[in-house]
């Protein structure tokens, strides 16, 4: 049996992701935000091996998917943010897949007065996006497949699992 991702994996990437965060954040006080909950235990991980001063954040964001031809609808909760305005911010998500989500958040900081923002994600799923965004940070590129584990959910289940797989065949999504 393999998983997609194992756990000691997971594990050394954070690792790496944090060194280099360590070295571009020199200097700068900052403040990670996570966006819920696809985010938690990657936030949890890598926060504990960052080295600079931090405040940390939450928003949620849900997206309600529309057809084919229209775009899904994003629906923002800031309100268990810490101040914004002229904050350097690390945004955090689990997976980057259309980019929908990610674009509209980082718009959404600068909205409320973010110094700059950096987005981090542990996954980026290959030939899914359709809003050009670039990412600053990523753990893992991967093939188009639904994945759980490590935060990311199938209706909210399989969060809790300490590594990253596809979806288990005849699951229905
Ligand atoms: P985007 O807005 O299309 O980039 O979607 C990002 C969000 O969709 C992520 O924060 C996840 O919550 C969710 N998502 C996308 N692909 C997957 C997956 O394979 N497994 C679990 N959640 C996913
Ligand atoms: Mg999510």
């Amino acid at each position: 049996m393999t998983v997609l991702i194992p756990e000691d994996a997971i594990r050394e990437r954070v690792r790496e992701i944090a060194t280099e965060l360590n070295a571009d954040f020199t200097g700068r006080i900052f403040t990670v935000v996570g966006i819920l909950t696809g985010s938690l235990i990657f936030l949890a991980d890598l926060v504990r091996r960052l080295e600079h001063r931090h405040q940390i954040g939450l928003l949620q964001a849900s997206s309600y998917r529309g057809t084919a031809t229209t775009p899904g609808i994003l629906v923002l909760n800031t309100g268990l943010l810490p101040e914004i305005r002229g904050r350097h911010i690390l945004l955090l998500d689990d997976i980057l897949d259309t980019g929908a989500t990610l674009s509209q958040v980082v718009a959404h900081l600068h909205g409320l007065g973010a110094a700059s923002v950096k987005t981090c994600v542990l996954l980026r799923k290959i030939g899914r996006q359709t809003v050009p965004f670039e990412p600053d940070y990523v753990g893992f590129s991967i093939p188009d497949a639904f994945v759980v584990g490590y935060g990311l959910d199938f209706n909210d289940d399989y969060r809790h699992l300490p590594y990253i797989d596809v979806l288990p065949e005849g699951t229905a999504v």
